[in-house]
Order: structure tokens, then sequence, then C-alpha cells
């Protein structure tokens, strides 16, 4: 755990002046003690909505509710002390109005702690995007795929397939960067569209399945350490997470079993 004298996180103006610099690196985080690893290594550390299917089950991020978001923000929070925090905010909580966004974004900076949020939509998103930032909330976009929006979009596709779609997207980058976001996530892109828009704007762009043209990259970090049984498709698993699971708990069955608790004797004879 983290005491204030020892915090010296990362900064949002810092996080941006890193375009076209060196990659940013970047990692999902649920839970204390992993996001205290992640921490020694990333610029930031997002507390995606991805939580609703990774920790709790869930089919898709739409039914993830604000607490919950602020339960996992705050336990991330406390956990890292050189990362900047970046919280999504989760379906239905912005998109009606800059004054409900805004109200949701500040009880998630105030109870967390967290240094930004994360809100999905470009160009329908820009008012709120400006209405925050002018108000001490900093933003991070989220545009190409953007899973809050898998109903209408038909499911999880990539985007920019077809050429024709480029303006939308790059439309979509320019109108968040002009808003105020301070980087956005390109999630699910085409790489030759993700290096359009990585050079036609003014902020980071933090690809997700959207090339190494970016500035910098997230990962869902259960992927990259092989906890998913089906990670997509572009993840690179660095770890075995999930067969390291499998086997310590089945070694821990079979020693029950036998009732051979090594490492007990110390403590009741
Ligand atoms: O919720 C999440 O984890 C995200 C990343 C995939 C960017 O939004």
């Amino acid at each position: 755990m983290s005491s204030h004298s020892d915090i010296r996180r990362a900064t949002v103006p810092g996080l941006t002046a890193r375009k076209g610099g060196e990659p940013i690196v970047a990692l999902t985080s649920y839970h204390a003690h992993t996001a205290a690893i992640v921490d020694k290594y990333a610029d930031f550390i997002l507390v995606g909505d991805s939580l609703g299917m990774v920790m709790h089950g869930m089919e898709s991020t739409v039914g993830v509710p604000l607490d919950l978001m602020i339960m996992h923000g705050k336990a991330v929070v406390r956990g890292t002390r050189r990362a900047l925090i970046v919280v999504d905010m989760p379906f239905g909580t912005y998109e009606e109005s800059p004054a409900a966004a805004f109200r949701n974004a500040a009880r998630v900076m105030k109870e967390t702690q967290c240094g930004a949020v994360k809100i999905e939509g470009g160009a329908r998103m820009a008012e709120t995007v400006r209405f925050l930032t002018e108000r001490g909330i900093p933003v991070m976009a989220h545009i190409g795929l953007t899973p809050q929006s898998s109903h209408v979009m038909g499911g999880f596709r990539t985007q920019g397939r077809d050429e024709a779609d480029w303006p939308l997207h790059e439309a979509d980058a320019k109108a968040v960067a002009e808003a105020g976001a301070f980087a956005v996530v390109l999630e699910g892109m085409v790489e030759p569209l993700a290096a359009r828009i990585t050079g036609q704007i003014g902020i980071p762009t933090i690809g997700i399945g959207a090339s190494a043209t970016c500035d910098g990259q997230i990962l869902v970090l259960e992927d990259m350490l092989g906890l998913n049984p089906r990670p997509p498709k572009f993840v690179r698993v660095y770890g075995r997470l999930g067969a390291a699971i499998e086997q310590a708990v089945s070694d821990y069955a079979t020693d029950v079993r036998q009732r051979a608790f090594p490492g007990e004797d110390q403590v009741y004879r």
C-alpha cells in the first residue's frame, strides 16, 4: 500500500507530451495486487469496464454499474504510486448529457482519486469531452470498435475494412482531439487507418488491435497473461497464468486429500 510521500504519478500533460515519442505502455487492471506489479512498467493503467466480463463473468460491458467501477478504481489507486490511473465511465453514465456526464465523472474522480476518465464515442461525444475537460476532468476518448455500442455495431468487428468508412473515423479522432481529449484509444482498427489517424491528430493514439503504428498500446492484462481461454486474435500471450493456476490448484487438492499440508508443521508442532 502506498503512503502519500512515495506517490509520484505520471501526469496527463506528461502523457500527451509523449505524442510521436517513446511508445506509451498501458495495461488494464482491476485489482490492487496486480496493479502494484503493472505500476512498475506502465505509463497508465486503465480500470476498464472490461472488468464486467473479466472479473464478473458478464456477457458484455453494457451491464457494468458505476459503483463497480468506483470500487475497482479505488483498489487500483490504492495499489499503485507511479502510473496515471484512468477509470472507464460505464454505459449509461455519460451519454445522456454533458451535465450528467460531469456529475458521474466527478464522482469517479472524487471517490477513486484517479487521474482521468475514459469515455467511448467520437464526434457525437465531443461536446461532452469539452464540457468535462473545461471543468477539470481529463478525458481519454475511445473510438473505432466501441464495445458499449456492440449492439448497434452488430458485434465486435474490426473497423475500417471498407475505405469508404475512413473519413468518419478520422472525423471522430479530430473531433475528440479538438474538444480537449488528452489521448484517444483506437480499438479494433485496420493498420492504414490507425496510421492515418495517428498522423493527423496532436494527441497520442493508444492502440488495442489497431497495429504498432499508434503512439502506444494497451491490452487487457488477463488476456496477455494467459488467463483468458479465448483471447482476441491480436493479443500476444506473454504468460501462462491459467495453466499455472490450474497446476497449483490441482497440487493443493492432492495435498489436502492426502492430509499433507507442507509448511504447517512449524505452526502446529
Ligand atoms: O474496458 C477496457 O478494458 C477497455 C480497453 C479494451 C481499451 O476499454
